[in-house]
């Protein structure tokens, strides 16, 4: 019988892949505790209409990506694109706003989006997001960038790119989406059709465009930082003289527009050489009305969220390399009375809470050493009879090839001296 297949663009995450996710995890978990965190989990499924209020009707996620299905044929529900949406529906859902004039929220989880599946994008993957709600000074920009920028170093990560751009407000966009709508016209025969459409949907969205000839045209294009209002330009400069107090480089870039349409002022990207065409590995931004355009008051909040395969791939094998790994002890056993008294031991140092491995199957004393290896373990113990007889066995140190003498009785707390 064939066996059944992973869907298209949904990944396994395998050991010894895991471990590394365990260990960026905890790191995530550590750094954004100290910058005032706390951790949200939010559903995997959310009322279709979120989405289509919150990232926006003309966006390529909501117009075409989105997982959408009728529950039952009542119900049109959507498995979340982002957090960013959902964290703000939870926020709101229960008043948060109301016992904190700041939250500091972050989630780590999968994202569904059925784009073309390739190196680095999937239809399954996963985000660490994060979202400040409240205070719109220029300051908590610096200090979200700032703790982005710690956990990539924390992580070990160079060769980063942070791009920086503003988008504006409600009051200078307009301005902005005129002097493009009336760029783009003059030129629409020369625009492929992707970019014919976004004239008459989402005109900003025509910076992304891939195709050459239109990046080309788009190159001469008016830029969004020549339109911003007094406002918005004081923000955006003061986010800049704070990364430079703060000695953070980046790179001004005017085209960055981001996918999503609540975004209002600061915009930043991290990217990276290493991953070739996917080469975005963080996004995010402040969105200034997105809480109020999701029903609830005015407040402002901003975010971003990594997305944790291209993450991890980045991440050096050396480092995952020293990560734990092996179990500290393997017991090789010979015969049925070895077996029972193997299971035993194991049984009360895992209750330890350390690791060991044996083998239940009375295996060849070859093949259980060869096992030991293969897993790593830094120390076996060989039990035959003469072993239980004499309540004691050889403890081999398997890195150094050195043996010790051990009572069966007194394992427990040899090998618990070994894990000090
Ligand atoms: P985004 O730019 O759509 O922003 O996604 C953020 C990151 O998720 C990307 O830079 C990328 O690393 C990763 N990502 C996106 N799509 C895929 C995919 N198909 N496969 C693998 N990785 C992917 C947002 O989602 C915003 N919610 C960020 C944000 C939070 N803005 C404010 N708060």
């Amino acid at each position: 019988m064939e066996i059944i297949t992973a869907v298209k663009g949904f990944k396994d995450i395998l050991p010894p892949e895991t471990d590394k996710w365990r260990h960026i995890e905890e790191t995530a978990h550590k750094v954004f505790c100290a910058f005032g965190f706390r951790e949200i989990r939010i559903p995997l499924l959310e009322k279709t209409e979120l989405f289509c209020r919150g990232i926006g009707e003309s966006t390529d996620i909501v117009e075409k990506e989105m997982y959408t299905f009728l529950d039952r044929g009542e119900e049109s529900l959507t498995l979340r694109p982002e957090a960013t949406a959902s964290v703000i529906r939870a926020y709101l859902e229960h008043n948060l706003h109301a016992a904190e004039t700041v939250t500091k929220l972050y989630t780590i989880g999968p994202m569904f989006r059925r784009e073309r599946p390739q190196k680095g994008r999937y239809r399954q993957f996963h985000q660490i997001d994060t979202e400040i709600l409240g205070p719109d000074d220029p300051r908590t920009d610096a200090e979200l960038i700032l703790m982005l920028l710690h956990f990539l170093d924390k992580l070990g990560l160079q060769s980063l790119n942070l791009e920086i751009n503003s988008l504006g407000c409600a009051a200078c966009r307009p301005a902005f989406r005129e002097a493009i709508l009336s760029f783009l016209r003059g030129r629409e025969e020369e625009l492929c059709g992707d970019c014919r459409r976004r004239i008459g949907t989402n005109p900003l969205r025509v910076f992304d465009c891939k195709v050459e000839t239109c990046a080309a045209i788009i190159s001469q294009a008016p830029l969004l930082p020549d339109f911003l209002c007094a406002g918005c330009r004081d923000h955006f400069e003061k986010v800049q003289a704070l990364l430079r107090l703060f000695d953070l480089p980046f790179h001004l870039n005017a085209k960055m527009v981001r996918g999503l349409d609540y975004y209002t002022r600061t915009t930043f990207e991290v990217t990276t050489e290493f991953l070739g065409a996917q080469n975005a590995v963080v996004g995010g931004g402040r969105y200034d009305h997105l809480v109020r355009e999701l029903g609830g008051p005015d407040i402002s909040g901003i975010g971003f969220a990594i997305g944790f395969e291209r993450l991890a791939a980045m991440i050096p094998e050396a480092d995952a390399d020293a990560l734990p790994q092996g179990p500290l002890l393997f017991i090789a056993t010979l015969g049925e009375a070895a077996l029972g008294k193997a299971f035993f031991l194991c049984n009360g140092l895992r209750m330890k809470g350390i690791r060991v491995e044996m083998d239940h199957a009375g295996r060849s004393l070859k093949s259980q050493m060869k096992r030991a290896d293969k897993l790593r373990s830094a120390y076996t113990l060989i039990l035959g009879e003469r072993e239980i007889a004499e309540n004691k066995a050889l403890l081999r140190n398997m890195l150094s090839s050195t043996q010790t003498e051990v009572g069966l009785d007194s394992l427990e707390e040899t090998i618990t001296e070994l894990v000090r």
